[in-house]
């Protein structure tokens, strides 16, 4: 089967390797179908990544068809969609002994630390394996992992309900936490970026107001559109000092900031201000197995969309090309899918 492995950044190589063939019990078979590249994968592309090293088969977004099963699976059948969970987890240490596993102190991610699916085939263990329904198509299959992104930071903070949100970034991850903010009942949601384009994906998505910080400053567009009721809940989806400082100095007090943000320079942050506000910062790392479970949820039943967030499709056989369209378009690109 074929290989899509990276030797060093900026390089792809197809090598033949062997289909897997014996199976544990527990073990599914699945034939790879399409993967996501994200803003991750991109870093490690360009040698940018901290901890990935090389060489390294990515891929940890993705969709596939049930090939084979273990003796012991009853989740799936052959011929059945499905993804999986990338995380690989020790079971052992504190925050997997408390049901923290997302944040498992030995935590391999598949495509980062440990080999992903770029391959035609891949094995799976039962419990990392998530069904995908007929009703969702192999590209929304695709979009799962991110989407599980947006349901965990949303579980993290105080409850949404009746509050108002920003967002500040509109790149794939907060376009998506912003359709599970209005999902789980925030009252008005407001989502900044410096690009128009992705902007107008917000809109496309049904998130109605939006703001480009380069044109009018974050403080007059959060006060032109929240009034006197100010915003409670903040989510940092940019990964940028500028991004987080106004989230923090403009969020009501006693308010929280969920932090989804991974930032190439480590920002600082005003603590005074964060101790006389009150406020409250959250981490948020990946997803556990129930966000997986409820993001196929969500698609399927229509209240999260994906569509307008895919720009474009590629070959396996081109997935360097797809780098490279990525690279020149910027901005002016969201999610790029690599078609097995
Ligand atoms: N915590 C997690 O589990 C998790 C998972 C996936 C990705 N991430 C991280 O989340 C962040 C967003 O991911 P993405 O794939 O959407 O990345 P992205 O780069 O596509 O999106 C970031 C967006 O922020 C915008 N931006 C830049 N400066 C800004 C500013 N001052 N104010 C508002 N917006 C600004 C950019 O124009 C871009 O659209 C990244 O840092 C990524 O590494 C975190
Ligand atoms: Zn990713
Ligand atoms: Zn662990």
């Amino acid at each position: 089967m074929r290989q899509a492995i990276m030797p060093s950044p900026g390089k792809i190589e197809f090598v033949d390797v062997p289909v897997p063939t014996s199976l544990k019990s527990n073990e599914v078979l699945l034939k790879i179908q399409k993967i996501g590249i994200c803003g991750s994968d991109i870093h490690v592309f360009h040698g940018e990544h901290p901890a990935t090293p090389y060489p390294v088969v990515q891929g940890h977004e993705y969709s596939a068809i049930v090939e084979a099963i273990g003796k012991k699976v009853v989740k799936v059948r052959p011929g059945m969609k499905a993804t999986a969970r990338p995380q690989l987890v020790c079971g052992e240490c504190g925050p997997c002994r408390r049901g923290h596993y997302n944040a498992c102190q030995n935590l391999k991610v598949q495509g980062f630390q440990a080999p992903g699916v770029a391959q035609d085939y891949f094995v799976v263990p039962e419990d990392r394996l998530i069904v995908l329904p007929d009703s969702i198509s192999l590209e929304q299959g695709v979009m799962v992992e991110p989407v599980a992104v947006g349901a965990h930071s949303t579980n993290r903070s105080a409850d949404l309900k009746g509050k108002n949100i920003v967002v500040s970034g509109a790149g794939t991850i907060g376009n998506l936490v912003a359709q599970f903010a209005k999902a789980r009942g925030a009252k008005k949601i407001l989502i900044t970026d410096v690009s128009n384009y992705r902007l107008e994906i917000a809109k496309e998505c049904g998130i109605e107001a939006t703001l480009n910080v380069n044109d009018v400053p974050f403080k007059d567009g959060v006060k032109s559109y929240f009034g006197d009721e100010g915003f409670q809940v903040a989510f940092e989806a940019a990964g940028v000092q500028a991004s987080l400082d106004v989230l923090i100095a403009n969020v009501e007090k006693g308010g929280d900031v969920v932090i989804l943000g991974v930032y190439a320079n480590n920002p600082k942050i005003n603590m005074y201000y964060v101790g006389e506000h009150e406020l409250n910062i959250y981490g948020s790392m990946m997803y556990r197995h129930e966000d997986y479970e409820e993001a196929v949820k969500m698609i399927a039943n229509g209240k999260i969309q994906t569509k307008p967030l895919i720009s474009k499709r590629f070959p396996f056989s081109d997935y360097l090309k797809a780098y490279e369209y990525i690279d020149n378009q910027k901005d002016k690109t969201m999610k790029v899918i690599i078609d097995l």
